[in-house]
């Protein structure tokens, strides 16, 4: 009876559709030499999951088939299946449509019935991969280098920017098959370049020709296509993401966890409330989000006792509030936000140093650095969040005030009871900005109303000469970044 460790491969292929070259070997490292060329910009997105024929999560059974396993794969059902080793089938059905990848030396033996450790054997059918959908933030990872995808240092980023980025570089695993639905609002999801199985697609053309063959037609379906757009971002200060118009379609996905902090902050293009720091930087033209990166990097993530904090920093378009709820203007700004961990559940005392640090850092180099103001809050309730908290409440209070009595003044003025005079000199809000230093607020003011995001007033900060100035504008921000890995290395390579 023949058992499967004296069969070889090359005798008992079941199937054998669609063979991988070996140049792909040659096409990965001539892509890694090219990365090294190339001028920096944009992040890594790689894409999660897989329709790998070894990966136990995609078969029904919880396990990979085995010698005494009926193969299915339902008839209707398309797929690209990545087949990385030899594996024992004792029966097969294959789908009308869809296609098999053998990598070199994979292959299916035939079990004969019998592979011991198997069990009695039962029908294993590949799972659907249709519910997969490109706007999914959970499905992707990012990363700053491609040196840092290769080794898992991951980024952490904000919702909208999980999902990859008009320039960012879209990265599907070498030996692993897939399949996204790319349903979009907009016609075309625009990226800078898009690569599969080793093999980089970088102009429009080519991988447009790449989505009409066999493959890319079992790989991307939906209502819309990505669409390689190299030239996505020209500008060295940065380039916003371009997902917001897909937010909807990217919130939906989200479960947002419970957060565990006195005062949740709300990043700009991220679905939930995190616990952590926000830093807006407003910037000039000499910003350069690339090499602030790279500095922020060094700054905070390569120390050691910042170990647990991930920090990300992008541009957003923050939409301006006159008085923190009537919407106004919208401005771009470079949003650095700091989290601990993964997920931005809980706050710590470390992020919050991190984040004082890049305040310091910005105020005594922002002239070199392109970055002409800075503040942030902080999620804990300490020190630049609580503060303000404290000047929001403030304002408002004021312009209640005023409000009520320029009201009061007209509604007099119009009964004849008085003529108006020359109003008694309130602050203006301006004037408020300025003054805002701690002393002169103090803690009891009266908020007006509840303002949702700074519901409690709070400790003034322990040591105001440190980051007082920073906080003196009013910023109710609602920021949203990308969180770059802790362990993250120096060396740029990019694409
Ligand atoms: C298997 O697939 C899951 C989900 O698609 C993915 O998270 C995981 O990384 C894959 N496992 C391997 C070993 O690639």
């Amino acid at each position: 009876m023949p058992t499967l460790a004296s069969q070889s491969p090359h005798h008992c292929c079941l199937i054998s559709l669609h063979s991988q070259p070996a140049k792909m070997l040659l096409r990965t490292a001539a892509l890694v030499w090219l990365s090294l060329l190339s001028p920096a910009s944009a992040l890594y997105k790689q894409w999660i999951p897989d329709t790998n024929y070894g990966n136990a999560t995609n078969w029904d059974k919880g396990s990979v088939p085995c010698g005494t396993d009926r193969v299915h794969f339902a008839a209707g059902r398309h797929v690209s299946v990545y087949v990385e080793t030899v594996y024992s089938v004792l029966e097969m059905t294959l789908p009308v449509d869809g296609e098999l990848i053998l990598a070199p030396g994979a292959a299916f033996v035939s079990s004969n019935g019998q592979d011991p450790g198997c069990g009695a054997g039962v029908t294993a059918t590949f799972k659907d991969s249709e519910g997969f959908r490109w706007f999914d933030p959970e499905l992707w990872r990012a990363a700053a280098t491609w040196d840092d995808l290769q080794a898992s240092r991951y980024l952490f980023a904000v919702h909208e920017e999980s999902v990859p980025c008009r320039q960012d570089d879209v990265v599907f695993r070498p030996a692993s098959s897939f399949r996204v639905d790319v349903s979009s609002g907009q016609q075309s999801v625009p990226v800078k370049s898009i690569t599969i199985q080793g093999q980089k697609f970088s102009s429009s053309s080519s991988f447009s020709e790449y989505l009409s063959s066999r493959s890319g037609k079992l790989q991307f379906h939906g209502s819309s296509s990505p669409v390689v757009t190299p030239s996505g971002c020209n500008d060295a200060t940065g380039c916003e993401c371009g997902n917001t118009a897909d937010r909807q379609r990217i919130c939906a996905s989200v479960t947002c966890p419970h957060v565990a902090c006195q005062k949740p902050l709300q990043p700009v293009g991220h679905c939930c409330d995190v616990c952590g720091a926000i830093v807006s930087l407003q910037f000039s033209g000499a910003f350069n989000l690339e090499s602030y990166r790279q500095r922020l990097l060094h700054l905070v993530l390569n120390k050691p006792s910042y170990d647990s904090v991930r920090v990300g920093v992008s541009k957003v378009q923050e939409e301006q509030r006159l008085l923190g709820f009537i919407p106004r203007a919208s401005e771009s700004k470079i949003q650095v936000v700091l989290v601990e961990g993964d997920s931005g559940e809980h706050a710590s005392w470390l992020v919050d140093a991190a984040a004082k640090d890049i305040i310091a850092d910005a105020r005594s180099n922002g002239g070199d650095l392109g970055i002409e103001d800075a503040d942030m809050e902080l999620s804990s309730g300490d020190a630049g969040g609580g503060e303000a908290g404290v000047v929001v409440g403030a304002v408002i209070g004021v312009l209640l005030v005023v409000v009520v009595l320029l009201g009061a003044g007209v509604f007099l003025h119009r009964r004849g009871t008085i003529t108006l005079p020359s109003l008694p000199r309130m602050p203006s809000i301006s004037s408020w900005r300025k003054s805002s230093g701690v002393g002169d607020l103090g803690g009891t003011l009266d908020h007006g109303f509840d303002n949702p995001m700074f519901d409690k007033p709070t400790l003034m900060p322990s040591e105001p000469g440190l980051y007082g100035d920073s906080a003196n504008s009013i910023s109710i921000t609602q920021s949203g970044v990308h969180f770059v890995n802790p362990a993250y290395d120096e060396t740029d390579f990019t694409a």
